[in-house]
């Protein structure tokens, strides 16, 4: 049944909630095999075996939000804030440039420091200094207006991870001033706006079931969005979720795979976080469906200031040496890293 299943979305890419569910929590060994298989055949018409890189550059981990789950929230006093100035931004561009890179990822906490006139002032300086390379940001919930601004400025897309598809299930991941509506109110205006949007959840995060999950994979379904971030939940010591179980690496995979059959066009990054559950975790991201990696490129001194969870990779790797070891990690599973802004390849219709 859940075979059948499998090669029904294959065709159709839809499926009820109902049965997203059925085969969340019935799935086997060899059902996963055949996702496997059959997201990696949608990979490959789309995307052959090339993989699209972002450089990501954390510029900021001040943050005004109090996210359960993150290492970085307002009450880490661990943590020891830093933010990057313009000129250091622009000198990470210029190093991923050269490198191949061409799309740079602006990620960072709510800053209330980096107004949207600062946000403008970088995003516009980028796309001056590299007019063949995307810019995408990712800081989080604003206004419209806010969002309308980053798009004038030359911004192309925007990444902010729904987290989960459940209310309920949001209200416990999040404290009570951040609103499931207001996520969902951000996502649909920078569709509206006309950004490639990227949303996301954690796989296993604390209190995910799998009638949540089977929220997530339907959400996806009807949203379409242009990119889809997934990794496990990876407790970090300092926050309320320090002795929570890690989300698997094959639970990780499954859902990569089910992304893909979803939307076969979707853009997908095997992300660090399941690098950093498993040594090869991108590696089998990529075999499962994901095409997208998503290296750091912020300078070494601060990588180890932006900790979301515990163990992170590359926090004292140059991003010079982060490229070389994924194009190698790359061939090792016969997919190659391209020197590509990395748009989603049109949808065909579907069978
Ligand atoms: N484990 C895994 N992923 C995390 N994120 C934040 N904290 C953690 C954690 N402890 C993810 C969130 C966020 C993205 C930037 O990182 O999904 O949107
Ligand atoms: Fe950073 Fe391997 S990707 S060192």
């Amino acid at each position: 049944k859940v075979a059948d299943l499998l090669r029904q979305l294959q065709k159709t890419h839809h499926l009820s909630l109902e049965e997203y569910e059925l085969i969340l929590s019935n799935r086997t060994k060899e059902d996963e095999e055949l996702a496997k298989n059959l997201a990696k055949d949608c990979t490959e018409e789309y995307y052959g075996n090339g993989v699209y890189t972002r450089g990501l550059i954390e510029f900021t981990n001040y943050c005004k939000n109090g996210c359960h789950y993150c290492g970085i929230q307002r009450e880490n006093q661990e943590v020891e804030r830093y933010r990057l100035t313009k000129e250091e931004i622009l000198d990470c561009c210029r190093e991923g440039h050269q490198l191949g890179f061409r799309t740079f990822v602006l990620q960072g906490g709510e800053d209330p420091y980096f107004t949207d006139e600062r946000i403008v002032e970088i995003v516009k300086a980028i796309k001056e200094e590299f007019p063949d390379c995307a810019v995408t940001l990712s800081i989080g919930e604003k206004s419209k207006e806010s969002y309308e601004k980053y798009f004038q400025a030359g911004a192309d897309r925007y990444l902010l991870r729904h987290e989960t598809a459940d209310e309920a299930h949001y209200q416990k991941l999040h404290p009570k001033e951040l609103s499931f509506q207001n996520r969902m109110r951000c996502l649909q205006d920078l569709k509206d706006i006309g950004f490639q949007v990227g949303c996301g959840f954690m796989v296993g995060s604390p209190g995910q079931s799998s009638k949540s999950l089977a929220k997530d994979l339907y959400f996806i379904q009807e949203f379409k969005p242009d990119m889809c971030g997934i990794g496990p939940f990876i407790p970090q010591h300092s926050t309320i979720f320090a002795k929570e179980k890690q989300g698997s690496l094959e639970d990780t995979l499954f859902l990569l795979s089910m992304l893909r059959l979803i939307q076969p066009n979707l853009l997908i990054p095997a992300t660090t976080a399941l690098g950093t559950i498993d040594k090869r975790g991108r590696e089998l991201g990529i075999l499962a469906g994901a095409n997208v990696l998503m290296p750091n490129l912020s300078p070494t001194a601060v990588r180890k200031k932006y900790l979301l969870y515990d163990n992170k990779i590359c926090t004292g790797d140059e991003a010079a040496q982060c490229r070389a070891c994924l194009s190698r990690r790359m061939e090792s599973v016969g997919a190659k890293l391209l020197v590509d802004r990395g748009d989603a390849k049109k949808a065909k219709e579907a069978r």
